[in-house]
């Protein structure tokens, strides 16, 4: 697969979103299953794995995730670049213990279950407003000398915070919520992080299914599955969703691709820092995701689909999503 830069980490142009296997999308694999999916996007050239310490919490425990990326990648862990997340709680960072130790002990605690002794890239999941933005930026800091991680990043953030932690400790990499149809990263994050170096990576790219348009109205989400909650999902906006699913879908027949391939393969012509982390718990469907690679849009076609875009009006915002804006897509209508 083709390589994309996030700041200093090389990655491949599509990486893979390890969180279903645990948590979000209601019932999981066995772990077996999910062991040899990741193996399979390996072995098809992936090279950006995506896990966080939360993931697990309302099927598991906090840690199963990382416990089953760590168990997956131990074969091939340093041909790999592996993310993972942490939250500083809100009653961390009040009592005496330092940040630097609050945020090495969740990193130990990473790295255990993780089964290995770095990190590759190192996000703060959410900001914590009771702890100064610069401060963390400087254990960040710290903890790249000490060579425990090689980059760090947020997620959720905006421009005005990415550019405030850029310049104590330069970012590798933001994750934001970015799809055909969540796009507010295309006002200021995309144009900075291009000045700066900064690499995007694209969380719920192909927008929790839609886009692939194999989410109907007669679709049951089961157990802790959070599309349950999203509003675009709803039968009344699936429906005024439609017009979009059919460019996608005509593009995907002229492409000989999918409706998911499309949307990927949109976003990384658009944009050289932008690498989707799509996310599934189903091995065919990873390697489609994945393959997206492979379906290269002309100028030509890009400049009819982006203006075909354009004309579109979007119903309904991903919704449960924490931000730091607390605001959604600006083209949501309902
Ligand atoms: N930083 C954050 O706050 C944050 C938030 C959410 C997610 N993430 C990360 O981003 C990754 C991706 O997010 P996501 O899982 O929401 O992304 P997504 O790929 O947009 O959505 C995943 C959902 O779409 C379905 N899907 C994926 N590919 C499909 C295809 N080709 N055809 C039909 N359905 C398809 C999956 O179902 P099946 O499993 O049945 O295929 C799953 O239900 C996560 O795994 C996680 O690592 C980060």
């Amino acid at each position: 697969m083709k390589k994309r830069m996030l700041r200093d980490l090389e990655v491949s142009e599509i990486g893979m979103g390890c969180m279903g296997f645990s948590h979000g999308y209601g019932q999981v694999p066995e772990k077996a299953y999910s062991i040899r999916a990741i193996e399979k996007a390996h072995d098809f050239g992936c090279t950006l794995f995506d896990t966080a310490e939360t993931y697990g919490r309302e099927m598991f425990y906090p840690g199963h995730n990382e416990e089953l990326v760590g168990k997956a990648l131990a074969p091939f862990r340093k041909e790999v670049v592996l993310a993972t997340k942490f939250h500083i709680g809100p009653e961390e960072g009040k009592g005496n213990t330092s940040l630097y130790d609050t945020i090495r002990g969740h990193l130990d605690a990473s790295m255990k279950r993780l089964k290995t002794d770095y990190v590759d890239l190192y996000y703060l999941h959410r900001l914590n407003e009771q702890v100064a933005l610069e401060e963390v930026a400087d254990v960040m800091g710290r903890l790249i000398r000490q060579g425990l991680i090689r980059g760090w990043g947020m997620s959720q953030v905006s421009r005005d915070t990415l550019e405030k932690a850029h310049r104590i400790t330069p970012v590798s990499a933001v994750q934001n919520l970015y799809s055909m149809v969540e796009r507010d990263c295309e006002q200021d994050i995309f144009p900075f992080s291009m000045e700066n170096r900064i690499g995007v990576v694209a969380f719920s790219p192909i927008a929790s299914g839609f886009l692939s348009g194999k989410v109907t109205a007669d679709t049951k989400f089961k157990g802790d599955d959070v599309r349950k909650f999203v509003p675009q999902l709803s039968k009344e906006n699936l429906a005024a969703n439609q017009p979009l699913l059919d460019i996608l879908a005509d593009y995907a027949c002229r492409k000989s691709a999918t409706n998911a391939q499309i949307s990927l393969a949109w976003m990384c012509h658009k944009y050289p820092n932008v690498v989707p982390i799509p996310g599934s718990k189903n091995q065919e469907r990873i390697l489609e995701n994945l393959g997206a690679c492979k379906v290269e849009l002309t100028d030509q076609e890009f400049a009819s689909l982006e203006e075909a875009l354009d004309a579109c009006t979007i119903y309904g915002h991903r919704g449960h999503v924490e931000s730091e804006q607390k605001t959604f897509s600006n083209n949501w209508t309902k």
